[in-house]
């Protein structure tokens, strides 16, 4: 199962979603078989590692997700990957544009599919550590619902 979260930066939401996801799938799926990966809509900071708010927001509840390094979404990843997730609405229009229709059944917005409403997680950037723990928690819950979803689709 290839699985990719998408936010616009790739060093907020999104790195965090990464990190989340893995932590409630890799007990339950054999990592060969298992490909979580993350990426933004814009490139301006790729390369780099997570911000320092989500690497430590992540690391207070047990994550390390500081050996991340930002990348910028390419049109091969929606024939690499079985589910991409967008972080919000802005994320899954900027998707979809790069989109074939072939690929158009495999883009989510993340709470969405997770069963929590067709809501955006919010965008942290501009916040304090206080935005980033709500964000954490948020995405907490919606990796929670979205695991179990993708782990009853596989059987
Ligand atoms: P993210 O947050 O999409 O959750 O990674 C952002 C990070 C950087 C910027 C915007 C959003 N930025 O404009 O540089």
């Amino acid at each position: 199962m290839n699985i990719l979260m998408v936010c616009l930066g790739n060093i907020c939401r999104s790195p965090l979603a990464e990190g989340l996801m893995r932590s409630k799938l890799e007990a339950q799926i054999d990592s060969a078989s298992l490909y979580i990966d993350s990426a933004g809509t814009g490139g301006w900071h790729a390369g780099e590692a997570p911000d320092r708010r989500s690497i430590a927001v992540a690391i207070q509840n047990g994550i390390d997700i500081s050996s991340q390094k930002a990348r910028k979404l390419v049109k091969e990843d929606l024939d690499k990957f079985d589910y991409i997730f967008a972080m919000d609405q802005s994320n899954f229009n900027d998707i979809l544009s790069m989109a074939e229709p072939e690929h158009f059944g495999k883009i989510h917005l993340f709470l969405e599919y997770a069963g929590m409403g067709k809501k955006d997680v919010p965008d942290p950037w501009y916040g304090n550590a206080g935005d980033f723990e709500s964000v954490f928690l948020l995405l907490s819950e919606a990796c929670e619902q979205a695991a179990a979803k993708l782990l009853i689709g596989r059987k």
